[in-house]
């Protein structure tokens, strides 16, 4: 198949595509989508070939006007008007009980379904063009970090898919806040640009699901390299060296000391010199830590690193997104300090 490059001045084209039952990739404010009619269950279905996602696991219909929100949900309970009052457009998604109609291919056969609005204008410009409700997932091939930049999009789905839009990069960086407002009190499936401080302002006794965080138990070591992960990882082996700056730099010069192949380094605090094949900046702040993070694992595995080991102190409403994605990069190897 051939992938056609759109850009913002022919985006009729990409939203002909999608009617035409096509799957098209595309820029949005947290990372790139992969994009097909979310009513058209045909067209769906080849979103999941395209990324070798497994078809249990359902995926976010994306809207640019509120107004569709009731199309696609039989029930908008308080806690959700608050949350689209409040943050849409924007980097959040919220999980609502489904109308009928919505294909059991877009929501993996539950009675719920994530609806999110993005604020980036190609996207609403897009969506508006397909004149349809378009689901996307992240437009990485499975397991992979999510895209952040168009090149990593036509990298992983050149040739699979029938179009991608080329945009800027991703500011916000990792994937949406997921907010479940199927039942109260609301819960927070997944962190994100939204961040728990900014959601308690609308919903004081919101929740956070306990998955978020997962990390090694006591006695477990980090290897290197070792084990495949299932989420956001490269083709390097990550560890998260999580503290205060004396910690985590003392700490990762020892890993250095022992590891095998090519080593890399994601900073934070930045003021310090590895012994290391790579070291690459993730973000002074938590913030600019999210913005970077699935672009610089992609350029340790540009640069051939075996090994990377994460430097992560959690100082603002960021972290909490930033260190669950961290975490699943490395497959749930932490060394934190006390
Ligand atoms: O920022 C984002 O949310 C990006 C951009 C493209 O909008 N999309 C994204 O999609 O991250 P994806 O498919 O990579 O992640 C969606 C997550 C999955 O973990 C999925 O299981 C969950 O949302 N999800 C979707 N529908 C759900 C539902 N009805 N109930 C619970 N979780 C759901
Ligand atoms: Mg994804």
């Amino acid at each position: 198949m051939k992938t056609i490059i759109f850009n913002e001045n022919n985006l009729e084209q990409a939203g002909k595509l999608i009617r035409d039952g096509g799957v098209v990739a595309f820029p949005t404010e947290t990372v790139y989508g992969l994009g097909a009619d979310a009513m058209n269950p045909e067209a769906v279905k080849k979103i999941f070939s395209a990324k070798g996602r497994p078809s249990d696991n359902p995926l976010i219909v994306h809207i640019a006007d509120k107004k569709d929100i009731s199309k696609i949900a039989r029930e908008i309970p308080y806690e959700a008007e608050k949350i689209i009052d409040r943050f849409m457009p924007g980097p959040i998604t919220v999980i609502l009980k489904k109308q009928p109609g919505i294909p059991n291919e877009v929501t993996a056969g539950l009675d719920t379904v994530g609806i999110r609005f993005p604020s980036n204008i190609t996207a609403q410009r897009f969506i508006k063009e397909a004149g349809a409700p378009i689901a996307a997932p992240s437009a990485n091939l499975s397991g992979k970090p999510s895209p952040t930049s168009w090149k990593y999009v036509l990298e992983d789905m050149d040739g699979r898919i029938d179009g991608i839009i080329e945009g800027e990069n991703c500011d916000v960086g990792v994937e949406s806040t997921i907010v479940d407002c199927s039942s109260s009190p609301a819960t927070i499936l997944r962190p994100g640009g939204v961040t728990p401080e900014m959601l308690k302002e609308v919903i004081p006794d919101i929740k956070i699901d306990k998955g978020i965080l997962k990390q090694l138990g006591k006695g477990e070591q980090p290897k290197c390299p070792g084990m495949k992960y299932k989420h956001y990882a490269p083709e390097a082996d990550v560890t998260v060296i999580e503290g205060g700056r004396a910690f985590v730099q003392g700490e990762i010069d020892r890993l250095l000391s022992k590891a095998e192949g090519k080593t890399g380094v994601l900073t934070m605090f930045g003021d310090h010199k590895y012994n290391a094949g790579a070291v690459l900046h993730g973000g002074s702040t938590n913030e600019e830590y999210a913005s970077n993070l699935f672009m610089r694992l992609r350029e340790f595995d540009e640069l051939g690193v075996d090994c990377v080991f994460a430097e992560f102190q959690e100082q603002d409403g960021y972290g909490l997104a930033v260190r669950n994605r961290l975490y699943k990069s490395a497959g749930g190897k932490v060394i934190k300090e006390n």
